[in-house]
């Protein structure tokens, strides 16, 4: 089935709640209900049919872009969704003009880590113990380790 990307409206807002239920690209409710409504930010959807697979959020900043999260449904991982999203988000930063597009992500997320190194990004630097430890399961007695960023660019240019 093809793949269709198209920029998500505020009307989405509860269709990309429940894709990130699953996803979990760690994108609390209320900044992805937000990012539909600012100019500055670009909520990019990948379609199957008319069923949301997979989304991505970008910014502007004043010369540069900035990916704040994407994430795919677990059951279409693998299908080519997230490297699909990640060419409309350079897109978008072309249009914007921005020099280089900006993310981080956690040192231990390998999938992603492989999809920004497949989609150009290199690593630029690292920030120590970052992001708070993930939570596993619910019992919060075992006090996990924080977790590094990476933090990953490419150029926009064409
Ligand atoms: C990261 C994520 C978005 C990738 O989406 P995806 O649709 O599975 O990615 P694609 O199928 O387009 O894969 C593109 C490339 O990424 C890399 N990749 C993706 N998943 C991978 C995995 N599990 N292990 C290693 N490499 C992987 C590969 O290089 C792959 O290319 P290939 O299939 O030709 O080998 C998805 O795994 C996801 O939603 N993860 C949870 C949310 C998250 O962690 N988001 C990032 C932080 S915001």
């Amino acid at each position: 089935m093809m793949l269709a990307i198209r920029t998500l409206q505020q009307e989405d807002a509860e269709v990309l709640l429940t894709v990130e239920a699953q996803a979990q690209s760690g994108m609390a409710p209320v900044q992805l209900t937000e990012a539909l409504a600012v100019p500055d930010t670009s909520v990019l959807g990948g379609f199957r049919a008319e069923t949301l697979v997979g989304y991505a959020l970008v910014a502007k900043l004043p010369f540069d872009a900035e990916l704040h999260a994407i994430g795919v449904l677990p059951a279409e991982r693998g299908g080519g969704v997230g490297c699909a999203l990640m060419e409309a988000v350079i897109s978008t930063a072309r249009r914007w003009q921005s020099e280089r597009l900006l993310l981080e992500v956690r040192a231990g997320n390998q999938a992603a880590i492989a999809l920004y190194q497949r989609m150009g990004f290199r690593e630029g630097g690292r920030r120590k113990g970052y992001y708070p430890a993930v939570q596993q399961g619910s019992s919060a007695a075992v006090a996990a380790e924080r977790e590094d960023a990476l933090l990953m660019s490419r150029d926009v240019a064409p």
